[in-house]
């Protein structure tokens, strides 16, 4: 008797079959480039104070993976002085835009075997690997590209704020989000408290790690990050039968409202140095 497939296993199949860019988050459509600056608004000032703590400055050769818009490599150049950035993305079109004095875009992707674009003082992987298949090996290649005493510093999500708090549109609404995420292109950010040891088990030296919560301010820039990525995250979210799409309106009208207090999913980043 032939197999038929799991609801869940249906789900992992097409996640398999899907990547990031390619039906949720696709650079080609509208606003897109902004809805991924709205997130850089509220978490590159915590990225660039880390880098300029750890010492990354002039004469620095960095790679900066999945680099997006490239806010943090443009950063890196202008504000710590690092002498060349390669930043790397599957879709390069928000890079080449804004041509920068020691930036190199190049168009790849990171998992393929064949990604080899050298070694660096710096490695950087902000929101990306919880995107893909198999984090740790991709930590056990990305620490392979660094030099010796180079650093590797990795930021993904971690939901401290709504994964186990009390029900109501908000919490309902992001755990939809993830779920659904999970279920088209893969995202998983379950192993992200795990990613220090992870760090350590690369290989790395000196790990540690910190988490940034960012509150919720109706108007600022993480609230209208999360409005945008629900607005093209929602098939999958409704698809998870977790939520409908009044619970999604009452979640984006929530986070508009004055007297809403809350708190959104944080970034933790983990670094270490390769001996
Ligand atoms: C959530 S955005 C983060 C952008 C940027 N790192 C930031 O924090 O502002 C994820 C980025 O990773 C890129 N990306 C996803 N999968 C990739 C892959 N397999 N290879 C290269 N880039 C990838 C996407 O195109 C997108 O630009």
């Amino acid at each position: 008797m032939a197999h038929s497939a799991s609801p869940r296993e249906n789900a992992r199949r097409t996640a398999d079959e899907q990547h990031y860019g390619e039906h949720v988050f696709r650079p080609q459509d509208e606003g897109e480039g902004d809805r991924i600056d709205l997130g850089a608004l509220a978490y590159d000032a915590t990225t660039t104070a880390r880098l300029r703590e750890l010492g990354v400055g002039p004469g620095w050769r960095c790679l900066d993976v999945g680099a997006g818009t490239g806010t943090v490599a443009r950063a890196l150049l202008r504000e710590a002085g690092a002498a060349e950035v390669v930043a790397v993305d599957r879709d390069v079109r928000f890079l080449a835009a804004e041509p920068t004095p020691g930036l190199t875009a190049l168009e790849a992707d990171i998992t393929s075997d064949g990604f080899a674009p050298g070694r660096f003082d710096l490695v950087h992987a902000r929101f990306v690997l919880m995107h893909l298949p198999d984090p740790g090996r991709m930590i056990d290649r990305l620490a392979a590209m660094l030099a010796p005493g180079g650093l590797l510093v990795v930021s993904d999500a971690v939901d401290l704020t709504t994964r186990d708090s009390p029900e109501n549109s908000f919490t309902s609404t992001m755990r939809a989000m993830w779920q659904g995420l999970h279920d088209t292109i893969g995202t998983d950010v379950t192993w992200v408290p795990n990613c220090p040891r992870m760090l350590g088990t690369a290989g790395l030296e000196s790990v540690a790690a910190e988490i940034h919560v960012p509150p919720l301010v109706p108007g600022s820039p993480i609230n209208r990050f999360w409005v945008e990525t629900w607005r093209r995250a929602r098939p999958a979210m409704t698809a998870t039968r977790l939520v409908d799409e009044a619970t999604i309106d009452d979640a984006v009208r929530c986070l508009d409202a004055p007297g809403f207090h809350g708190f959104s999913p944080g970034m933790l980043t983990a670094w270490g140095r390769r001996p």
